[in-house]
Order: C-alpha cells, then structure tokens, then sequence
C-alpha cells in the first residue's frame, strides 16, 4: 500500500480509450488477415493449385479497393499506435510477457517487407503474378535464406497476435474454458501453414524451371530495382521512426525529472518520479514488486492500491480507470 502524492497525467490529445479501441481494433482486422493467409498455406499441403483456388478468394476479399483501405489503414494505425504507446510508456522497466509483445511487434516489419514489396507491390507496379508457384519458387529455391526468414516470420507474427489476444480475453468469463482449445489452434496453424509451405517446396522443385515469369521479362530489371528502392526505403524509414520515438522518450525524460513528486510506500520507502507517473510507474521504476497482471493497460485493476494520504488532492479517474475500477466500487 502507498501514500500516493502523484496528480495523474494531464489528458492527451485524444482520449486514451479511443487511441486503445483503434490499437485493439485494427490489430484484430490484421489478425483475420493473417489467420486466413496462414489457413491459405494449409491448403499447399493438398497442391499448388488448391492453395491458389483458395487465393482466389482471399485476393476477392483484400486486394479491392475496400479490403486494401482496411488492411493498409489496419497497419498503418496499428503501427503508429505501437510506436505512440511505446512513447507514453513512463518506464521501460517491465516484465519479459510485456517485452515480448512489444519486440515481436518490432521484428515484424523488418521481417516481412521484402515480401510484402515482392508481392502486393509488384502486383500493383508490375502487374506481377504473384502465384503461389512463383512465391515458393523464390524462397525456397532462389533466395533460400529469405526462406527462412519467412518462415520465422510466420512465427513471429502469429506468437504476436495470439499474445495480444490472449492479453485482451483473459479477462473473460468464458475464456479460461476454452483456452486449451484456442491453444491447440494457435500451435496448429503456425505449423500446418509451414508444414505447407515445406510441401510446396518440394512440389515446385520437382517442377522444374517455371513455363512462364511472374514479371514482363523486359521490366525484369526496372521492376528489381525499384523493388530494392522500396525496401530500403521502408528499412531506413521504420529504422527512423524508433530512434525519433527513443529520442522523444529521452527528451521527454528529462523535460519532466524537472518536476518531480514523492511517492511514499507504507513501510516508509520513498520514490521520486516525475509528474504525471502512475504508481505503477513508480513502482517498477524503483524496482519496488506491484502485481498487475495488464501492465496498467486498465483491463483488469490488479495493479490498484490504497491512497493513505493525499487523495483529495488527486484527480478524478480518467474513462479508462473509472470503467475499470466501477465494478470495485459499492
Ligand atoms: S495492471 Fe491491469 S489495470 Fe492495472
């Protein structure tokens, strides 16, 4: 328990619920957009054509204009949200749960651009056919190691998902009773999808060399260029962002420790952190152990402590902490 002297941060420019509703939201439309991509590797395990007869649906629903808006829309918001939460994060003291979703969700544009350009763009700029043939061929037999880099992407990118859906429905009545069967889920379609593209591999090494190029022969090279300026592009770009986030953080940092208040635990230890931390800040800052189970993301009120001293000069609770805490008040 603590003696809480600490005036919650001043409201941002836009309500915290909303920036996490739209963090939530496009991260589960990236989610479905995964979820069926991987189910459509499953379909290798039968034949190339069969997984391409499944493409054919899939590209229906996300490659119009609507479903490429709400894709690209999902992870451009789920981007900057990422990067502006990384922000806002007081301290970077947190547990390895909370380290993990955030470097997966680092790794993931490093990880996929190279496809991503390979493809959807070269589709849009080249009108390149991008086949299942013509993916698999390329990583499985001309740039093996790009292979592999997929292949963790798969992994990485789905431990991704899944660690922020089960952050998000643990709290749930029902969700204890079927996490062992979300959970056999969750290890099957990881697995299956690369099990499929393993199948492909053989299938189309067995093939010999392709009957027909994916690109126009003549803007082969024009198009292989222009894909290595896209790549670049994005790296230095995304490379850019986080050491602008990093930097803000440190400006930041030091703009605030101008203005420091106490936080006093029971037991009398003291901490002095910067205006505007929660406690839970203050906590993990000083290393002092402060259950909360969401990481202070106000979805399960774990982290909630007793005010001794000082709650009338506090602020009221913010949307989040009010709906959190409503259940906990008589
Ligand atoms: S740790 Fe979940 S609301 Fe505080």
């Amino acid at each position: 328990m603590s003696q809480l002297q600490v005036p919650a941060a001043p409201p941002g420019w836009l309500p915290d619920a909303w920036l996490r509703n739209a963090r939530l939201l496009s991260g589960l439309v990236l989610m479905a957009f995964v979820t069926l991509h991987f189910l459509n590797h499953v379909l290798l395990l039968i034949s190339l054509e069969a997984a391409d007869r499944g493409r054919e649906t899939f590209l229906l629903l996300w490659r119009n204009p609507a479903g490429t808006l709400l894709l690209y829309g999902a992870v451009a918001t789920h981007l900057a949200l990422s990067l502006l939460a990384l922000y806002q994060r007081r301290t970077l003291t947190m547990p390895v749960r909370e380290w993990a979703q955030i470097l997966l969700g680092l790794a993931i544009p490093v990880l996929i651009v190279e496809h991503v350009v390979g493809t959807r763009a070269m589709h849009a700029l080249y009108d390149a056919n991008d086949t299942y043939e013509f993916v698999v061929r390329s990583l499985w037999i001309l740039s093996p190691k790009v292979g592999v880099r997929q292949a963790i992407a798969v992994v990485v990118i789905w431990a991704h998902g899944c660690l922020g859906l089960h952050f998000w429905l643990r709290y749930r009545q029902w969700y204890p009773r079927t996490a062992s069967a979300l959970l056999v889920l969750a290890v099957l379609v990881p697995v299956l999808a690369l099990l499929g593209f393993a199948s492909a591999g053989k299938e189309v090494s067995a093939m010999g060399p392709p009957q027909s190029q994916a690109i126009e022969p003549t803007l082969l090279d024009r198009a292989l260029a222009t894909k290595d300026r896209i790549d670049n592009s994005i790296y230095a770009g995304f490379a850019g962002l986080i050491v602008l986030v990093l930097a803000a953080r440190i400006v930041r940092d030091r703009i605030e420790r101008r203005n420091l208040v106490e936080v006093r635990y029971a037991g009398g230890r003291k901490v002095r952190v910067p205006r505007g931390y929660s406690v839970l800040d203050a906590s993990r800052l000083a290393g002092i152990a402060h259950y909360a189970v969401c990481g202070g993301r106000g979805r399960c009120s774990t982290c909630r402590i007793r005010v001794l001293d000082g709650l009338s000069e506090q602020p009221e609770p913010g949307p989040i902490e009010a709906a959190t805490l409503a259940p906990h008040r008589g």
